[in-house]
């Protein structure tokens, strides 16, 4: 990491060193890695346990995995190509009722948000980095993944080996750190926030 994160109170370290690179080795990564991967977001809670996520990949050096690249934006292709694995991550938007009646399921990106970072901090934990994209073109991913009309498709996540930075673009070398945040004093707030 080319900075160091400061936390503003103690926490796990886990959640400042891991962060978005864009360089990747290239290495595929293995089903079983995927497995650990997909296991960590299985135990994501959600409303009603119904568990509304839903994720489609495809492994480095597979023809799946040149499909998935070209769903990319071509900003993220340069980059998200020399990743170990892609990953669509989907979710499902509605749940029948006990009435029979297909009805919104109002916390299906809020799970599923959970469930991604899930896999996230797994694949931290193994070594790995992750990058997730909302830059895929999403009328030809729909073509693609042809995911049923009830299931949204919130992002690709890139994951794999990180690589060295300068076989990456010029304009992404300068961009090849962890970003810092904003403080909390600017978005939690001791009962109503105003
Ligand atoms: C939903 C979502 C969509 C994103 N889309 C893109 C993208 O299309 N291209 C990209 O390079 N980074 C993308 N990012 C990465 C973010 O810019 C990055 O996670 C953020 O700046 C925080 O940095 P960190 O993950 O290194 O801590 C996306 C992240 C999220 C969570």
């Amino acid at each position: 990491m080319s900075n160091a994160r400061q936390a503003q109170h103690p926490i796990s370290p886990a959640f400042t060193a891991r962060w978005s690179p864009r360089a990747f080795d290239g290495r595929p990564l293995t089903q079983e890695q995927l497995r650990s991967l997909f296991e960590a977001a299985r135990w994501t809670p959600s409303a009603v346990n119904f568990q509304p996520w839903r994720f489609c990949y495809a492994l480095a050096g597979t023809p799946l995995f040149e499909d998935f690249v070209g769903l990319l934006v071509e900003s993220n292709q340069v980059w998200a190509r020399h990743a170990g694995a892609l990953v669509a991550v989907l979710s499902q938007t509605t749940r029948t009722g006990t009435d029979g009646e297909e009805k919104p399921f109002a916390s299906h990106a809020f799970d599923t948000g959970a469930a991604w970072m899930n896999l996230a901090m797994q694949a931290h934990d193994m070594g790995l980095a992750t990058h997730a994209m909302g830059g895929f073109d999403a009328d030809r991913a729909r073509q693609y993944l042809k995911p049923p009309a009830n299931m949204a498709i919130n992002a690709f996540v890139a994951i794999g080996y990180r690589g060295d930075a300068s076989a990456l673009p010029e304009a992404l070398q300068a961009r090849e750190q962890a970003s810092d945040r904003t403080p909390q004093e600017q978005w939690v707030f001791e009962g109503p926030m105003a």
